[in-house]
């Protein structure tokens, strides 16, 4: 499949199949697929929890004010952006370090050029997190699609709620739920877009 044909084919499923789970090797080659996505300084600011347990579903469905989908999805990702962004960054950048991708100074450039942006700007960070964290959703969803998979990315959720119910620690905010199975009859193709026309402006 190519990249435009998983873009047009991807639709938001509402009717997943409760009865086909997915391995857990599934899940982790969709994770890794979407820990692809591009970051800031290739930050990689972002955690993806995984709920597949039929006590995690609940807990996420309850916090997702009872969406049927998270119910019967073979898993939703939790997609958290991480604060600060640049928290762990030298560390993150070591392997392209280490493979001559990045030199050292140009790697410590970018911890201090990060640093210096994010230190004590909360919204800033919070900006960062979400922006990461979109981009990796996106791509989860583009990887499902990929993997002959069905997904909705949901924003429907009590982020409280769902911090209590999986611990997340104060620096993990969670922005967007990705729930991915196979689909089960009855779903709507992807909704029409506007026309170019409206949206594209060439400058
Ligand atoms: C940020 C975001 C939040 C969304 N939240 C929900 C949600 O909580 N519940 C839901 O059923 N769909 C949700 N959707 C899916 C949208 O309704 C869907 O993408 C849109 O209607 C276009 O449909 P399509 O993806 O099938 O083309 C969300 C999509 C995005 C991008």
């Amino acid at each position: 499949m190519s990249v435009a044909n998983a873009i047009e084919s991807r639709r938001s499923c509402h009717l997943f199949d409760p009865e086909q789970a997915l391995d857990d090797a599934v899940i982790a080659r969709l994770a890794t697929l979407a820990s692809r996505a591009p970051s800031a300084y290739n930050c990689q600011n972002w955690r993806f929890i995984a709920v597949r347990s039929a006590s995690g579903k609940a807990a996420l469905a309850a916090a997702a004010y009872g969406q049927r989908k998270v119910s019967d999805a073979a898993v939703t990702f939790i997609i958290c952006g991480t604060l600060p962004p640049q928290h762990g960054l030298a560390a993150a950048l070591q392997p392209a370090v280490l493979r001559g991708d990045v030199s050292a100074a140009l790697a410590a450039s970018w911890v201090s050029q990060a640093s210096d942006t994010f230190h004590d700007q909360p919204q800033l960070q919070r900006e960062e997190a979400i922006r990461s964290a979109s981009l990796a959703a996106m791509t989860l969803l583009l990887a499902a699609e990929g993997e002959g998979l069905a997904s909705c990315p949901l924003s429907g959720f009590d982020a409280a709620a769902v911090r209590q119910a999986f611990a997340l620690p104060p620096e993990q905010l969670p922005v967007l739920l990705v729930s991915i199975g196979h689909a089960a009859s009855g779903n709507a193709p992807q909704k029409p877009r506007k026309a170019l026309s409206e949206l594209l402006q060439l400058a």
